[in-house]
């Protein structure tokens, strides 16, 4: 999308389904009224999404609002008609591994990002980003599309001997999600493994009304990122190729003055970051005994009991991640170990000195100065039976 004025013209669509979403879940977002707050839109386009149903929803104190943009050329359009000082465009490939870089260590209060993600394969980066970019606490709300029949007719004009060399790289442009049986899912692990607390995501179903062939026609023309690598005689035959397979692999049959019926999933997600409130991570789990360099060594050194000991950051987000899973595999082993953990954020004593941990979580099976470091998938089955094959080495458990 380079076009922005053509985009600005025709994106009635994206508008009306981006402030839907903002009317409805808007109120989620969490501000601190402290003159601070800074929002950041990613793939915000001409901007003027942003700036029409984004910007009324802000405190007015805010102190910055920022839309990146992968596309120079559409952020000049948005820097142009809403650039101001306190609303700044910037670009930046939300997918990138260095992205976050371009912001130091700056993070948002709140995130939004309209009919963007789906234009982008690497999910697990880009989900993983947004992670990075939102504070704790802060909202990202987001849509974007799962599923539309223009995915298929650009895979099925890909094919078309005239349009093959412009088109080699189609799947870069179809949303990864729109052959998934199970999309909704597969967002939800992106989004679990990014470390959020999903407060809301749906697939919903859409219909939009083109009112006549001219109006798709634009609409094809501002988004399709193909007809600008074609000579300007190709580009016409493509736009009209694109009509003639709507009425072939749609409802549309093109009769009188019919409206043109568009139908499509969009995915609606409300994402919040997920941070440990208190002290520990494992504070309240009964099953799950904390240590600390203070009581380590009377704990587990000094006794002679088997202990499975979690090694976590309160601060790292696959720590944080699999606390549930841990405190299940807690309750089960229990029975058989002592269960502890051991934040080595604060704990450096025990997690650096004692047992040279290099990386979190692991699990430690312990018994006198024996460790073990689990670093496999941590789940019940893969952990106890680790830990009981461990255990059984050294004391003949099962005698
Ligand atoms: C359909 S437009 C949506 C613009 C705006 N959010 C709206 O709702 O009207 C999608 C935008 O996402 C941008 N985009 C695509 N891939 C991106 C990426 N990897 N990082 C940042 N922006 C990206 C495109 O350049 C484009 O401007």
């Amino acid at each position: 999308m380079n076009n922005g004025d053509l985009y600005l013209r025709n994106n009635d669509v994206q508008r009306r389904d981006s402030k839907e979403v903002i009317d409805e879940f808007s109120h989620h977002f969490k501000w601190k009224y402290d003159g601070m707050d800074k929002m950041l839109d990613i793939g915000c386009g001409t901007g003027d999404v942003l700036y029409d149903f984004v910007l009324p929803e802000v405190p007015k104190n805010i102190q910055k609002i920022i839309g990146i943009d992968i596309s120079q050329k559409i952020l000049e359009c948005a820097r142009e008609n809403f650039g101001s000082e306190s609303m700044e465009f910037h670009q930046a490939d939300i997918s990138s591994i260095s992205c976050c870089q371009n912001f130091g260590n700056e993070e948002f209060d709140n995130i939004t990002s309209f009919y963007c993600l789906h234009w982008i394969q690497n999910q697990k980066q880009t989900f993983a980003n947004i992670h990075k970019l939102l504070r704790p606490n802060g909202v990202a709300i987001i849509n974007f599309l799962i599923e539309t029949p223009l995915f298929d007719i650009y895979e099925r004009l890909s094919k078309f001997k005239k349009y093959r060399e412009y088109m080699k790289d189609v799947k870069q442009f179809i949303s990864p999600y729109h052959h998934e049986e199970q999309p909704l899912e597969m967002v939800r692990k992106y989004c679990k493994n990014a470390g959020f607390i999903i407060n809301h995501m749906e697939i919903r179903e859409k219909i939009y009304f083109y009112r006549d062939e001219q109006q798709l026609k634009e609409a094809l023309k501002s988004v399709n990122p193909f007809t600008k690598r074609m000579p300007q005689k190709l580009q016409q035959n493509f736009i009209d190729d694109y009509v003639k397979l709507v009425g072939e692999i749609t409802e549309n049959r093109f009769h009188n003055d019919e409206k043109i019926i568009s139908r499509y999933r969009l995915l609606i997600a409300v994402l919040t970051l997920l941070v440990h409130p208190s002290a520990s991570l494992y504070e309240s789990d009964e099953n799950i005994a904390l240590l600390t360099s203070k009581n380590f060594d009377d704990l587990v050194v000094k006794s002679s009991n088997m202990w499975v000991v979690m090694f976590y950051s309160s601060r790292c987000r696959h720590s944080i991640s699999i606390d549930q899973e841990f405190s299940r595999i807690a309750r089960r082993l229990n029975y058989h170990f002592f269960v502890g953990a051991v934040d080595c954020l604060k704990e450096k004593e025990v997690c650096y000195r004692l047992y040279r941990i290099s990386g979190y979580p692991s699990i430690g099976f312990l018994y006198d100065k024996l460790i073990i470091d689990f670093r496999g998938d941590i789940n019940f089955v893969d952990v106890s039976n680790a830990a009981f094959s461990a255990f059984n080495e050294y004391v003949d458990y099962f005698s």
